[in-house]
C-alpha cells in the first residue's frame, strides 16, 4: 500500500493568511496542518508517501518534512502546475504508485480516527469513510441503502443523507484508468467525487463510517475548529493518562 498526501489547490478561501505561505503549512494548534494527514497515513502503516504540492512555496514542504527519516518512512515529492482538482492531483501519483493499492488523504482534512485495519484488509475496488455532519451540503454526499453506496453529490443544494464523504480514500490501481474517463467539472476541475462514482456504478464501493473527530481546515470556520478539536483531544488523552 502506498500513500498520498494531496497539497495542492490555492487556498484562496483563507486569503490572506495563504498570501505568503501554503493553507497546508498553517497551524492546527500546535502543529502545521500537513502533519496530521501524515500521521494518519503513518498511523495506518503505510511508509512509502507522495506529497503533491503546488508550486508556491513547494520548497517549504521539503524543509519542513525532509525525506521522511525523523518519522520513520520515505517521502517523495511531486508537484501539480495548476489547481486542476482533486483527481487531476491524484493522477500525478501514477508512477509512483506503479500497480500498489493507494490511501489517499487530503492535506486539510484532519481524522482521529486510525485506519490501520481498513488498510490492512483492503483488497481491491475503493473504500471511501463517511461521517455524519449537520452541514453536509459543503462536501460530497453520499447516498445509502442499506450497506451499499448508491450514489455521491458533490456539494449538493439538497443532500440526500447527512453522511459527508470525508477527504480519505482506499483505490486499487484501476484509479489511475478511471481519472482518465473524467471530463473538468462545472467549477473546471476533476473531481474526486467523480473517481468515486466509478468504483459505485461497478459495485466496487465499500464504506465505513468515522467514530472519532473530523475536521476539514480549509476555510476560516473549519481552521478555527479543528484546532479546538485536536485541543481537546489533547486534554483529554492527558486526563486519562
Ligand atoms: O474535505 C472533504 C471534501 O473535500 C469532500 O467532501 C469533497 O467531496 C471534495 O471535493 C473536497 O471538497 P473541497 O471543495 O472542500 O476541496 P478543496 O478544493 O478545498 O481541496 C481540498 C484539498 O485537496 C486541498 O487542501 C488540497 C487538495 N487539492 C485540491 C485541489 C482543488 C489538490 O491537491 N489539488 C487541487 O487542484
Amino acid at each position: 500500500m502506498k500513500g498520498v498526501i494531496l497539497a495542492g489547490g490555492t487556498g484562496s478561501r483563507l486569503y490572506p493568511l495563504t498570501k505568503v505561505t501554503n493553507k497546508h503549512l498553517l497551524p492546527v494548534y500546535d502543529k502545521p496542518m500537513i502533519y496530521y494527514p501524515m500521521e494518519t497515513l503513518i498511523n495506518a502503516g503505510i511508509k512509502d508517501i507522495m506529497i503533491v504540492s503546488g508550486r508556491g512555496h513547494a520548497g517549504h514542504f521539503l524543509e519542513l518534512l525532509g525525506s521522511g527519516v525523523d518519522f520513520g518512512v520515505h517521502f517523495t515529492y511531486e508537484i501539480q502546475e495548476k489547481a486542476g482538482g482533486i483527481a487531476q492531483a491524484l493522477s500525478l501519483a501514477e508512477d509512483f504508485v506503479d500497480g500498489d493499492s493507494v490511501t489517499v488523504i487530503l492535506g486539510d482534512n484532519i481524522f482521529q480516527d486510525n485506519i490501520k485495519e481498513d488498510v490492512a484488509n483492503f483488497d481491491d475496488g475503493a473504500k471511501i469513510f463517511l461521517k455524519e455532519v449537520p452541514d453536509a451540503h459543503r462536501f460530497g454526499v453520499a447516498e445509502l441503502k442499506g450497506d451499499k453506496v448508491i450514489g455521491i453529490k458533490e456539494k449538493p443544494k439538497e443532500p440526500k443523507s447527512n453522511f459527508a464523504v470525508t477527504g480519505l480514500y482506499i483505490y486499487d490501481s484501476d484509479v489511475f484508468d478511471a481519472i482518465k474517463t473524467l471530463k473538468p467539472s462545472g467549477r473546471g476541475e476533476l473531481e474526486i467525487t467523480d473517481v468515486n462514482n466509478y468504483y459505485v456504478s461497478k459495485e466496487a464501493m465499500e464504506y465505513g463510517v468515522l467514530e472519532g473527530f473530523w475536521s476539514d481546515a480549509g476555510t476560516f470556520e473549519s481552521l478555527l475548529r479543528a484546532g479546538v478539536l485536536v485541543r481537546e483531544y489533547q486534554e483529554e488523552l492527558h486526563k486519562t493518562s
